[in-house]
């Protein structure tokens, strides 16, 4: 079996869990592991430890991980502002990376990951696991069927109430508290940005051209901290900068309207809202389908959804038919250990990866651009084009069972 190398930098809650996730993919070998904080840099050597037996190298300063020649790839759970920076710094390294999810913090470090990429031949991934959800999967199987007709609009989001995580942000050293307390705008887009954009073709023949971005007023925190941390909080008379529901409308150059909202400091259920309309139907999720056919209108009912549990099974993706036991033990429903084992297999082969460097710079600078447009009152923001016009006519992706772009079956 074909192995690599892989590095693994920020430990926390995320970043140990996937690392679990990570050792249980065929062919990964974790020789080192790296956080600031000593004690989750431990943690992440007695996790491979435990599982597989070796013992990697313990790191507080990435650089000094990134000098060693014998790690292939970098996986990096650190936070929302360090993510394109040591993506970068990897890529100049001579190592392929994966990053975990967030937004960027302004445009030029999007640049200069997509001409890390470019200068180096290395890829940069970005590990967007709702790309490979189940039902979002059989979306977008259902989509290329034809069964939606041509996609009108979407929408997505990302509604998790999260007051507790970031309230204790302190108290659990946790990256997200000082974002809220600082900035405004879409602040998390790609959960859902992803698989969007992956469904119509986003960089390969049409492409994001504006933003606009309204915030409400902010209450959600404050209100949370004074009645669970008391009213002598340090932060319970802090004005807080993140609107508690950030709406974002996008225009695509093929005529799509995307919608995203941002909504995680207000008691609610999740959800990320996935909805896709078309022309001969529609998924809306916690909702359902709906398909412009006597046949559905027959079962269903003219205005009415159809189960997504029933239609899905009709309609699952072919990844998940091979991986729906294997996926059941892993996170998040198994999209987790899907995304960890893409990126693996591109590291393995040496191969591109299913979300490349252009997908990584396009979604993660919603965040940004949200923030300036939200600083203006909602004004229309350009979305820049980081193929540099080859959108219109790029390189053939790479097929195989991983793929984003089309479902393909492997023999
Ligand atoms: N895809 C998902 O479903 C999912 C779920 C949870 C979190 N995440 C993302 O994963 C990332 C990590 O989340 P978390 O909750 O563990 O965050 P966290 O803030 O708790 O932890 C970040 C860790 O990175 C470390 N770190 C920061 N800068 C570093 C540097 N320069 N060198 C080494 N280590 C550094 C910190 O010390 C900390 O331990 C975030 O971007 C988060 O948005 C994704």
């Amino acid at each position: 079996m074909k192995t690599a190398n892989f590095g693994v930098i920020g430990l926390s809650g995320r970043g140990s869990g996937m690392l679990r996730e990570f050792l249980a993919v065929p062919g990964v070998n974790v020789v080192a592991v790296c956080d600031l904080y000593e004690d989750r840099a431990k943690d992440g050597f007695n996790i491979v430890k435990e599982i597989a037996g070796n013992e990697p190298a313990v790191y507080l300063d990435y650089k000094e991980m990134l000098k060693r020649d014998d790690i292939d790839a970098i996986f990096c759970a650190t936070t929302w502002i360090t993510h394109a920076r040591i993506a970068v710094d990897s890529m100049r390294a001579g190592k392929h990376v994966g990053v975990e999810v967030g937004g960027a913090a302004s445009v030029e470090e999007c640049w200069q990951m997509v001409r890390a990429s470019e200068e180096t031949g290395k890829f940069c991934m970005l590990l967007e696991n709702c790309c490979y959800d189940r039902t979002e999967m059989a979306v977008f199987n259902m989509y290329k069927m034809g069964l939606f007709g041509e996609v009108v609009h979407l929408e997505g989001g990302y509604r998790h109430d999260l007051r507790d995580e970031i309230s204790m942000g302190r108290e659990l050293r946790h990256g997200r508290l000082v974002n809220f307390k600082h900035r405004c705008g879409d602040l998390y887009p790609t959960h859902q940005l992803g698989p969007i954009c992956k469904l119509i073709d986003i960089n390969r023949g049409n492409r994001l051209l504006t933003i606009s971005s309204i915030p409400s007023k902010t209450r959600g925190l404050r209100d949370w901290i004074r009645k669970n941390k008391g009213v002598d909080d340090i932060d319970a008379n802090y004005e807080f900068c993140q609107g508690d529901v950030v709406s974002s409308m996008i225009k695509c150059a093929n005529g799509e309207t995307i919608t995203l909202h941002h909504d995680c400091s207000l008691p609610r259920p999740y959800s990320r809202d996935y909805v896709v309309q078309g022309t001969k139907g529609m998924y809306e999720e916690d909702k359902g389908f709906y398909l412009d056919t006597p046949e559905f209108k027959e079962k269903y009912g003219s205005h009415n959804w159809a189960p997504v549990d029933e239609i899905r099974a009709e309609y699952e993706h072919p990844i998940w038919k091979e991986y729906e036991q294997e996926s059941a033990n892993h996170g998040h429903g198994g999209m987790d250990f899907l995304v960890l084992s893409a990126f693996a297999e591109a590291v393995i082969n040496d191969v591109k990866p299913p979300i490349d460097v252009y997908d990584t710079a396009t979604w993660m600078v919603i965040t940004c651009l949200s923030e300036q447009s939200c600083a203006m009152g909602g004004m229309p923001v350009p979305i820049p084009d980081f193929t540099n016009g080859a959108w219109i006519d790029r390189e053939p992706y790479r097929k195989g069972k991983f793929c984003l772009e089309e479902v393909c079956v492997e023999e």
